[in-house]
């Protein structure tokens, strides 16, 4: 089949195109607010998009807190999601008042960042600390402006367990990342690795 999205119906149960790029990886995020709650969401419209020097970004269906606070307070850190964090992961997914700290709804600690004033979630091995680079907006061809903005991140420190470095390498079967698939509510998780030499 084809479809045009802009157009055409695709006469599937859901919208396919979230099932065709799969799997997403999870930014879980943390901000602050103005009045300094710390907010925590996951973005599964997340990626690492440059390295050397790294930067990240993730996209908001229209302007939700995370967005807000990344901008008003330029900064914010990316949490990896990972297996054993996947119920609070969710529990912070829930869409929550501004005054509410979604870290404390879902019984997370936070540890200091080394650079910027968001927290990171203590239990993550792995944590971004970001700046605020740019927000992009996007616009269709026909000049439509849609829901989603893109917030991209520099990366300024880069904080990693001890406990996943094994032999100077990241042991990714200590880690368990989770990610993102089609449907509301699947997710996979990486636990399954092969390699392949570059040609
Ligand atoms: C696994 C997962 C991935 C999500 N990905 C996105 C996303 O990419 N963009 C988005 O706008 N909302 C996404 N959401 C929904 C937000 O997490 C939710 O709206 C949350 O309340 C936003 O919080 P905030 O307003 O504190 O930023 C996702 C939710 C879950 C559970």
């Amino acid at each position: 089949m084809d479809y045009d999205p802009r157009s055409e119906p695709h006469n599937l149960a859901h919208d396919p195109t979230t099932s065709l790029v799969v799997p997403r990886p999870i930014g879980w995020i943390t901000t602050i607010s103005p009045t300094g709650v710390i907010n925590l969401a996951p973005y599964s419209f997340f990626n690492l998009i440059a390295s050397h020097p790294p930067f990240v970004m993730f996209a908001s269906n229209t302007r939700k807190h995370s967005q807000r606070h990344a901008q008003s307070g330029n900064e914010f850190v990316f949490n990896l999601a990972i297996y054993d964090l996947r119920i609070e992961m969710n529990i912070t997914g829930g869409e929550y008042a501004e005054d509410v700290s979604e870290p404390e709804l879902a019984k997370l600690a936070m540890a200091p960042s080394r650079f910027v004033k968001p927290p990171r979630v203590a239990r993550s091995p792995v944590a971004l600390e970001c700046l605020h680079s740019q927000t992009v907006p996007l616009v269709s061809s026909d000049g439509k402006k849609h829901n989603y903005e893109v917030v991209i991140g520099e990366v300024v420190n880069v904080h990693i367990d001890d406990a996943v470095i094994v032999d100077r390498m990241i042991d990714m079967s200590r880690i368990r990342p989770i990610a993102r698939l089609g449907y509301r509510g699947d997710y996979t998780v990486v636990d399954n690795i092969f390699e392949m030499k570059r040609v």
